[in-house]
């Protein structure tokens, strides 16, 4: 089934999901992800409890991968692995796991970037986009705009100051009393609300984002109405959901509209885990009929952490014969 296929196995590990993906010739015939719902429990992510719920879970969701893409480990010709950046335990469970399966089955190791993986994750399913694009990688962990020239040249264009935007979303819920990660819920909450207060958004005078403004905004401006009225959060729980998405999705839409006119670039793509969010998604499509834009969201199962888009990198990088020492080591921060 699989004779003169190339295949690869791809572990990601780097924060609280521990997934991995068979890809063959380019097509991704497995994606398994065994998210960590602890966490909700401590109100965020506690770095040791993951990296010990990614030992339990790893072997057992690269057998679930394997037999899901009906693939024998000996017909693998490659393993790919989130290297960095991400939870220096977290990466070391996923990178020894991959590193031992290469070396047991005598083939090559490909340490993938977590970050460019975002980037390429678009090329998994149709339409993808033509080069170069700009992406916005947004999730709990990072806030990125990238010129994408190719599969392997990537410019970070601008980053986050301070926190991510799927950090303003889970800090802001905190505030609201909702639960770890509030993202999703201050999404559904917004759609039955509307954006009737209004929190500061930065000056764009370059590409990088900040949140914290909006973040203290939000924490006085609730401070101060809950004192004169205690149940004010419950009583207008949607509408401050409306309000904080909408300054959330301002920040992040403005800096795009801001990249594309300077590059004169209509290709755009929006990645990672706050990619699902509604409001950031109606707006980019106004703003995209408006301004003439191709816009391009990985399915959902692709913009949460996932070990698809660490094979579809790994992918680009075993056409180009670039593997990757077993003595690799994982990194914290970086693009590299
Ligand atoms: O990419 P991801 O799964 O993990 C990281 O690499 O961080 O992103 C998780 C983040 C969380 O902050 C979560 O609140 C946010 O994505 N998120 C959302 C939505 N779905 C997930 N934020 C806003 N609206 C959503 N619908
Ligand atoms: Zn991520």
């Amino acid at each position: 089934m699989f004779e003169g296929k190339s295949c690869l196995l791809a572990i990601e590990s780097s924060c609280d999901d521990t997934s991995a993906a068979v890809i063959c010739d380019g097509r991704v015939l497995s994606n398994i992800i065994a998210s960590q719902a602890m966490h909700a429990k401590y109100g965020g992510i506690v770095p040791e409890v993951a990296s010990r719920m990614h030992q339990e879970n790893i072997a057992i969701v690269v057998d679930d991968a394997l037999k899901q893409a009906k693939m024998e480990p000996r017909n693998l010709d490659a393993i790919a692995c989130t290297a960095g950046p991400g939870l220096m335990g977290s990466l070391t469970v996923g990178l020894s796991f991959a590193k031992a399966m290469a070396l047991s089955l005598d083939i090559p190791f490909i340490s993938v970037n977590h970050m460019r993986a975002h980037v390429l994750s678009h090329f998994i399913d149709e339409p993808k986009p033509t080069f170069p694009f700009l992406n916005l990688t947004v999730s709990g962990g990072h806030t990125q705009i990238v010129l994408v020239k190719s599969y392997n040249e990537m410019e970070v264009l601008g980053q986050t100051l301070d926190d991510a935007a799927g950090e303003a979303f889970d800090k802001s819920g905190k505030l609201l009393g909702l639960p770890y990660p509030a993202g999703p819920i201050i999404d559904k909450l917004a759609r039955e609300g509307k954006p009737v207060y209004s929190f500061p958004i930065p000056r764009i005078d370059n590409h990088d984002f900040s949140f914290s403004g909006v973040k203290t905004a939000i924490l006085y401006f609730l401070r101060d109405e809950v004192k004169k009225d205690p149940a004010f959060i419950q009583s207008h729980l949607n509408d401050i959901c409306a309000s904080i998405q909408h300054a959330i999705v301002e920040i992040l839409t403005r800096k795009i509209m801001y990249a594309a006119k300077q590059y004169n670039i209509h290709e755009i793509g929006i990645s990672g885990g706050v990619a699902a969010n509604s409001g950031l998604r109606d707006r980019l499509t106004t703003l995209g009929k408006e301004n003439g834009w191709n816009l391009y969201f990985p399915a959902m199962q692709y913009c949460t952490d996932n070990a698809g888009m660490i094979a579809m990198a790994g992918w680009f990088q075993f056409l180009d014969g670039n593997f990757s020492a077993l003595d690799t080591k994982p990194f914290v921060r970086g693009m590299e």
